[in-house]
């Protein structure tokens, strides 16, 4: 049993933390502005846990036996959380809470929690900044500095408190006693920047650095530490402008698989690098092959290659080192064989010495 700290997205409501719920974990929400947003995906994770209950278990031990919990059950909301991450203190206090609230578990539910321990962190808050860096002036600043709190320092303070409790608690994803696994939202601009997101790519670049850094020194501990690093993903935030088939037809050219992602990709991914135990240190991109693709104007489909004809001089007579245009193909196409030789005669031939 997992139990993730993430916040959510509620555009959709198969989002990471529904996910990790359906496949087992207890989940406690963390949000910032959007309480509704967490209250309805609270209700909706513990409504489909109430169900499963009501029809796979008996209603009497659907709440009263830890040992009523089958690998297949779904996980339960525990509770949600909220803390502005661009203070520090409200990131400790928000944590406290999370381990106060696990260890004492949650009316009701109380029985069914045997480990009273975090298993998975998710980093998953993030401001995306636009910003003129060239402006001298000091809300660029202040706005760099605050995508810096959010996107990087509230994330490092976090990983730092789960990797103290992880090591510090039995089970887990690792080895050895403690363990468990730290899985960062970070972005594909976290490797490539583009016009106006400087502050925002560094805190991700930032990001993903820790994750390779922070994975080799909790190692030991048994406590995993991985990224995944997303394309375009429609969220609430952004639906109105992808709502424009315009904007859409302006971005799938750019992306091999030809669509813009999901939150459903995104949670499925964060779920395969909390459940693998042998991957750490991964930074995971999910972006439909966007990145594998260099910044080059899209080309046209070229026209099926004619082969070239048969030199018409003797192979013999080829100059060393290629031909007029001291190509390799040139040399290639001496090797061919002519119409009628047999492959043992040119895997054979000596070339003769004049
Ligand atoms: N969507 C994409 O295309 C995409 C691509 C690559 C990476 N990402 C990353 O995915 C993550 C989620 O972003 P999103 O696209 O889903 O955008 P989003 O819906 O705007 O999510 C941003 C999240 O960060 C939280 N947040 C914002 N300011 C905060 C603060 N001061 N303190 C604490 N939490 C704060 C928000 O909480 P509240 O809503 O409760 O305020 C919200 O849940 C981010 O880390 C982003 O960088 C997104």
């Amino acid at each position: 049993m997992y139990l993730i700290l993430t916040n959510l997205d509620d555009v959709s409501i198969c989002n990471i933390a529904l996910t990790f719920a359906n496949a087992g974990c207890d989940v406690i929400l963390h949000y910032n502005e959007r309480r509704d947003g967490a209250l309805s995906t609270y209700g909706e994770i513990n409504r489909r846990y109430r169900r499963y209950k009501r029809d796979v278990g008996s209603s009497s031990s659907s709440s009263s036996s830890s040992s009523s919990r089958t690998t297949s059950s779904p996980g339960m909301c525990l509770g949600v959380v909220c803390a502005d991450f661009r203070d520090s203190r409200s990131v400790d206090a928000m944590f406290d809470a999370v381990v106060e609230g696990i260890s004492r578990g949650k009316e009701g539910f109380r029985d069914a929690h045997p480990r009273r321990r975090l298993d998975v962190l998710v980093n998953n808050a993030g401001i995306v900044t636009k910003l003129a860096m060239e402006d001298d002036d000091d809300e660029t600043l202040a706005s760099y500095h605050e995508t810096m709190a959010v996107n990087l320092h509230a994330p490092l303070r976090l990983m730092r408190r789960a990797h103290r409790h992880m090591k510090g608690s039995g089970g887990g994803g690792g080895g050895g006693g403690g363990g468990g696994v730290i899985i960062n939202n970070t972005s594909v601009h976290g490797t490539r920047s583009v016009e106006y997101m400087t502050s925002y790519a560094a805190s991700k670049a930032a990001l993903e650095s820790l994750t390779r850094g922070l994975a080799i020194e909790y190692a030991p501990d048994g406590v995993r530490v991985n990224a995944i690093a997303p394309g375009v993903v429609p969220v609430e935030r952004t639906a109105s402008m992808f709502s424009d088939r315009n904007v859409v037809d302006m971005w799938t050219p750019r992306i091999p698989l030809g669509r813009l992602g999901t939150v459903e990709d995104v949670a499925h991914a964060t779920l395969l690098l909390a459940t693998n135990e042998w991957m750490t240190g991964t930074v995971l991109t999910l972006d439909g092959g966007m990145m594998a693709r260099a910044n080059m104007p899209i080309r046209p489909r070229p026209a099926i290659p004619h082969p070239t004809p048969p030199p018409s001089q003797p192979r013999s007579k080829v100059p060393a080192g290629g031909g007029e245009s001291g190509g390799y193909d040139d040399r290639l196409d001496s090797c061919r064989p002519e119409k009628g030789s047999s492959l043992r005669d040119v895997l054979f031939e000596v070339p003769s010495a004049t």
